[in-house]
């Protein structure tokens, strides 16, 4: 099938690789020439295992092309809109300036009979607003949103858990569900559920699904600030009530918290809207949801402070890890990247390494000091901090680390280390919610 994707940045640049893959004969569109121009030269734009790999697969079959000009878009069956929804820049609810000057820029192209498909997390009300903006060309809506993880993203694309398609409800729901079944034949045939719903819903099932992860995060996070009064270890209390297969142990990390591109700004979206609609209140627990998580943040801050007796100014500390999670460079809203800047902004001097996302953190922190490696970064460190669990931190081996600083103070943000190893190789190690 001849596609379009509007908005190349992850979600887009993604989806648009993963269409081609499977055949189909796709143009992804863009405002950003810099980005166009890489993914036009087979590079990825961001960091994402994979990515490049199958770029340049499908731009070699010729079956993938990327620009700037959206009059390409004319003539595909289905138009993918996958821009961004930042948090607005004066609140809580999504930016969605983006998502109208897309609809806005495919009306004069639409032709009757195409469908445009949206896969931008919005406030539930968007899709039925957009439907009565592209009614008059003949062109028809589906909402159909993505759940992409960053670092897995074309696995979630080509093999996802789930298809949710919003629909109109007009008489045309059929021929639009048989559309999309044929776009993603392959995991339809794999046997991927596929609920099919009125926009509305689908709409809701893309942020709930994203509230429910962030309050499973903040839950354990709340049950770590408890353990650290009470001397008990939230991460034994994560696997023990994670046996309970209602419960499940995935997302029951406690740590510095959740960021990224979308888990904290959607739970603020998700409240804000809910409040536009009279419903504050059944969403108000999204709230402390956010509450808990940033005080995360605060905590690790702290913790470092309380390693310098209070007085962090002019002391050294390591930060390892940038990027909100590992294998990705993405530092939107990263609790790592934030408490390397609180400690810079108490007068700390901060050494940070990433294993990808110097460059991206560069860009929102620049005063910070970058490393080029752990070594580097924890060499004149008095304390040292693991804030993103990359690999490469996780597998450190305390006594050749302890080689390389003067530091024997070790602060697993992530909870990702053994305790055990590190005291016995002579470092106070503290961890969240950990005794
Ligand atoms: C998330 C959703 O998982 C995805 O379905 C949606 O489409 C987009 O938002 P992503 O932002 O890529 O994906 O990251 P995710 O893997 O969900 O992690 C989000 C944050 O939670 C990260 O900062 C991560 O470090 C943190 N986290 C995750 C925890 O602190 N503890 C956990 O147990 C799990």
């Amino acid at each position: 099938m001849k596609l379009s994707v509007i908005g190349c940045g992850y979600l887009g640049a993604v989806h648009a690789t993963a269409m081609a893959s499977l055949g189909h004969e796709v143009v992804g569109i863009d405002v950003d020439e810099e980005r166009i121009s890489l993914l036009s030269d087979g590079k990825a734009p961001f960091f994402e295992p994979g990515l490049d790999d199958l770029l340049t697969q499908a731009r070699d079959l010729g079956a993938l092309t990327f620009s700037t000009d959206i009059s390409l878009a004319q003539g595909a069956a289905v138009h993918f809109v996958a821009v961004g929804t930042p948090q607005r820049p004066d609140g809580d609810g999504a930016d969605l300036r983006f998502v109208d000057s897309a609809i806005a820029a495919l009306l004069p192209i639409l032709g009757l009979g195409d469908l445009v498909v949206g896969k931008s997390t919005v406030p539930v009300g968007t899709a039925g607003r957009l439907a009565e903006q592209i009614r008059s060309t003949g062109a028809r809506l589906v909402w159909n949103p993505e759940f992409l993880r960053e670092g897995f993203a074309i696995e979630d694309t080509l093999r996802p858990d789930r298809l949710v398609y919003g629909v109109t409800q007009n008489g045309s729901a059929e021929r639009d569900v048989s559309i999309l079944d044929e776009i993603y034949r392959p995991a339809i045939d794999a046997g991927t559920p596929r609920v099919v719903t009125d926009y509305a819903t689908a709409e809701l099932v893309k942020v709930s699904a994203n509230a429910f992860l962030a309050t499973k995060i903040s839950f354990i996070n709340a049950m770590a600030e408890i353990a650290e009064v009470t001397g008990a270890d939230v991460t034994q209390l994560a696997d023990a009530i994670g046996f309970d297969a209602r419960i499940g142990r995935r997302f029951l990390n406690a740590g510095i918290g959740f960021g990224g591109g979308c888990l904290p700004k959607d739970i603020r979206a998700f409240s804000a809207r809910a409040e536009e609609l009279g419903v504050g209140q059944s969403v108000r627990f999204l709230r402390e949801v956010d509450a808990i998580n940033l005080r995360r943040r605060q905590r690790v801050a702290e913790l470092i402070a309380d390693a310098f007796d209070g007085e962090p100014q002019d002391r050294h500390v390591a930060v390892l890890g940038l990027a909100f999670k590992p294998d990705s460079d993405d530092t939107r809203d990263s609790p790592a990247l934030d408490v390397a800047q609180r400690l810079h902004d108490a007068g700390a001097v901060v050494h940070a390494y990433d294993p990808a996302a110097i460059d991206t953190a560069r860009r929102i922190a620049p005063d910070l000091h970058f490393a080029e490696s752990v070594d580097n970064a924890v060499r004149e460190a008095e304390v040292v901090v693991v804030a993103t669990e990359w690999r490469e931190f996780r597998e450190m081996l305390p006594e050749s680390i302890s080689q390389v600083t003067r530091s024997r103070t070790i602060i697993d943000a992530r909870n990702c280390l053994d305790p055990q190893a590190w005291r016995a190789a002579g470092w106070d190690y503290r961890g969240m919610g950990r005794p």
